[in-house]
């Protein structure tokens, strides 16, 4: 047989700068080998992200859903037939278990045991922070505390405290970081009467800096008599949150933060003597076991029954023990590594763009340091004469290039105005003169009156973020380099 010798050629692709950052992000986190399963679900599951080629980095709005979530519980629905779960037939009762199973689920994977407490299925994080807001048994004798820092939905429960005449008081956040200072806590606590009920609310972690707030604190208002709500709708989604070790009294979520897939549920997790403690101010179908008309009786239905205001979300409800069932065989530890990891090399890299006159080109709210902070950053960027590019803009920008972030102050306008340094009385000033008050009027009124802007870029990495997407954010921002904001 004739041997045929063919020449061998190598070809040698270039090395492209993505290569070499990456490969230099591998030496400087060996670790992030670890989290490699996320790289095959994230080709298997979530293929519809690079196929489209986006750039999503708003897992703080909402995470993404696996295509395996919405294939089983499509599977459920088309193999069983469920009924309203307020029936008592056999459509109903399998419909019923199905609920029940949900909560075990829950409790499980939150480690709360079923003695101590409850899950209250709601439509989001919103709705759980209002049955607690609107039946929190508040006096004038009472008080209401909470940290600057929150969602505006836990600022929204002020007015259930006020118009029960509690006094409310908020715990500012000190910046650049935006953590709080622990030295004061004891002196805000002892604010609360200690024979009269007391709210304390912060969140786990900020939706606006990614700061995490120390835990240790619910403990610390327990010892002083105040009950706790923790709000932990952008920490669960990335961190592991033990109930049983931490005690809070209220618990807050969305589900669709954590897995992307049902959205319309959340959950009011809640201690069962603190939700003992609670008067609903009103009754719906389902969450009463009798009501008269005539002699004008009614008789809540027990635990988490009487907080439920009418038909739960029962057709969804299965998917929400999919998606827990999901993230626990990726296992939070492997999600929260690669978040801590891409977290770092972001801030690492953002910190270090500068201009050619050597002038930042970020400023970060929030830590730098990894100790006490998540996935969520909260920037804005300057031109080389130190003048804020508009945060419109630059979402706009964003939106050019396919990458998903968000803009403004994200509901969390006490995180804001810390950040941004506006005091008290500059606010109250656009308040009392501003005709129609909008973020754009704000914005607007600030720059003029005192040259600060408001209103912040947000990126956040969560379950499937990848190398390739902070880079490409790192890309995005260069682009921004040298350029001035009046030429733009
Ligand atoms: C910390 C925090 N709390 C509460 C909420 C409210 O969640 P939802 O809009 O699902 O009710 C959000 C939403 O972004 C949040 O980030």
């Amino acid at each position: 047989m004739m041997t045929v010798n063919l020449p061998v050629i190598s070809i040698h692709r270039p090395v492209s700068p993505f290569d070499k950052a990456w490969s230099a992000f591998q030496s400087l986190y060996p670790a992030y080998a670890n989290t490699r399963v996320l790289d095959e679900l994230r080709r298997r599951e979530y293929g519809r992200l690079d196929n489209q080629g986006h750039v999503y980095l708003d897992y703080t709005g909402g995470s993404l859903y696996a295509k395996s979530q919405l294939t089983a519980h499509h599977a459920l629905l088309n193999h069983h037939v469920f009924g309203n779960p307020h029936s008592q037939n056999p459509t109903s009762l399998a419909m019923t278990e199905r609920v029940e199973q949900g909560r075990r689920t829950i409790l499980d994977y939150f480690n709360a045991s079923p003695e101590e407490y409850v899950v209250i299925f709601t439509a989001n994080a919103s709705g759980a922070i209002k049955l607690v807001g609107e039946a929190y048994p508040f006096t004038g004798q009472s008080h209401y505390l909470l940290t600057a820092d929150n969602h505006n939905s836990i600022n929204g429960i002020r007015q259930f405290a006020e118009a029960k005449g509690a006094q409310i008081s908020y715990i500012p956040v000190v910046p650049p970081e935006l953590c709080l200072d622990l030295a004061t806590i004891p002196e805000y606590l002892r604010l609360g009467r200690p024979q009269a009920p007391n709210l304390l609310a912060f969140p786990a972690q900020s939706n606006f800096s990614g700061v995490q707030h120390p835990l240790e604190l619910i403990q610390v208002a327990h010892a002083r008599g105040w009950d706790v709500l923790l709000d932990a709708a952008s920490f669960a989604p990335t961190n592991r949150l033990d109930v049983s070790r931490w005690q809070p009294d209220f618990v807050t979520l969305s589900f669709y933060k954590i897995f992307g897939y049902p959205t319309g549920i959340g959950c009011l997790l809640a201690r069962r003597s603190a939700l003992a403690k609670l008067q609903r101010p009103w009754f719906a179908g389902g969450a009463v076991s009798l009501v008269s008309v005539r002699s004008q009786h009614h008789l809540m239905a027990p635990d988490e029954m009487g907080y439920e205001d009418g038909t739960v979300n029962y057709i969804n409800i299965p998917a929400v023990e999919i998606g827990l069932k999901y993230v626990r065989r990726i296992s939070m530890d492997v999600i929260h590594t690669r978040v801590q990891i891409l977290t770092e090399w972001l801030i690492d890299r953002l910190l270090k763009l500068q201009h050619q006159n050597g002038h930042p080109l970020v400023y970060l709210h929030g830590p730098k340091e990894m100790q006490r902070r998540g996935g969520t950053l909260a920037m804005n960027f300057y031109d080389p004469a130190g003048v804020p590019f508009n945060v419109f803009v630059v979402e706009q920008l964003a939106n050019k290039a396919n990458i998903s972030l968000r803009t403004g102050c994200f509901c969390n306008p006490g995180a804001s105005e810390f950040a941004h340094g506006l005091d008290a009385q500059q606010l109250d000033t656009f308040w009392q003169s501003c005709p129609t008050p909008t973020p754009a009027s704000l914005n607007e009124y600030m720059l003029a009156q005192h040259t600060r802007a408001v209103g912040a870029t947000r990126v956040s990495v969560g379950l499937v973020s990848n190398f390739a997407d902070v880079y490409k954010f790192i890309v995005f921002a260069r682009s921004f380099l040298n350029r001035s904001v009046s030429a733009m």
